[in-house]
């Protein structure tokens, strides 16, 4: 069993995290969309572009659409630029699952993007398959390039709000990861049900880590996207997970795990 047993930087008292949300403040006032009845438009990759902003119960689209080889190219130029603090995020994830015990051999990527976390994990962990699942091909693309020496990693073209997108894989699996990827199910009310479908594919005692954003501003369209870390730890146990942490906060990010319960625990 994982949770809960390599701590790194734990920051779950109240005055560590108005700490870390203040130094997130400057980074989300730049990202700040700026309304116009029932419109919206923020900048993504030094680009206006526009959406409608929903009801709070609709799903929230997306003002990109990262399946495009324009958008995804943009994103990823300009991801670890805006938040620089990705990438000790994704060193601190690879760490968690190289301590974990026992080793994980086989490990999913949810949303995995151009790669980046899978580098950072397949860098300090032996892994028998490291599976990238994204509805991009081209950050597919991107991936499979970034990855070339890892011949472990494999890559799956799919969508995670699809009713059957958890039969393409050979589960069991014994760590689950996404980073910045959760909030892509575009409403956090589809959060637990998400969860559900992901502890079915571990291994009893198997691990999930998700790192995403609180919401940037508490207008309806963000918070009704973004969960924030209690939420997330509502969503783990909703789902039925146990052993659940959170082990980073850093500028708006956090890292959050849970394990699916093994059978002792059931
Ligand atoms: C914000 S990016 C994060 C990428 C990567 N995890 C990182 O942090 O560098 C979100 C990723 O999730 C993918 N994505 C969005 N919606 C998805 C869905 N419904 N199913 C599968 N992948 C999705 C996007 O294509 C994109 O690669």
């Amino acid at each position: 069993m994982f949770g809960g047993r390599y701590k790194v930087g734990a920051c779950g008292d109240t005055a560590a995290r108005r700490r870390f949300q203040r130094i997130g403040d400057a980074s989300y006032a730049e990202r700040r969309p700026q309304r116009c009845a029932g419109r919206y438009k923020e900048k993504v990759g030094g680009r206006n572009v526009h959406a409608v902003a929903d009801d709070r119960d609709q799903d929230v689209p997306s003002p990109i659409d990262l399946r495009d080889p324009s958008d995804a190219g943009d994103w990823v130029a300009t991801a670890d630029h805006t938040r620089p603090w990705r990438a000790p995020i994704r060193k601190a994830i690879a760490e968690l699952l190289r301590a974990a015990m026992p080793a994980p051999r086989r490990v999913l990527e949810l949303g995995a993007g151009p790669g980046l976390l899978a580098d950072a994990i397949l860098q300090v962990c032996s892994l028998d398959n490291y599976t990238l699942f994204d509805f991009s091909q081209p950050m597919l693309d991107m991936s499979r390039a970034r990855l070339a020496i890892h011949p472990s990693a494999t890559f799956i073209c799919g969508d995670f709000k699809l009713p059957d997108w958890t039969e393409h894989f050979p589960a069991p699996f014994d760590a689950v990861v996404a980073m910045q990827a959760i909030h892509e199910i575009r409403h956090k009310r589809h959060v637990p049900g998400l969860y559900r479908q992901v502890r079915d594919l571990l291994r009893p005692g198997g691990l999930l880590v998700v790192c995403d954003h609180t919401p940037p501003d508490d207008s309806a369209r963000l918070t009704a996207l973004h969960s924030t870390e209690a939420e997330q730890h509502a969503a783990f146990a909703a789902a039925g997970f146990v052993d659940i942490a959170t082990h980073l906060i850093l500028n708006g990010l956090y890292v959050c795990t849970a394990a699916r319960m093994t059978r002792s625990q059931a």
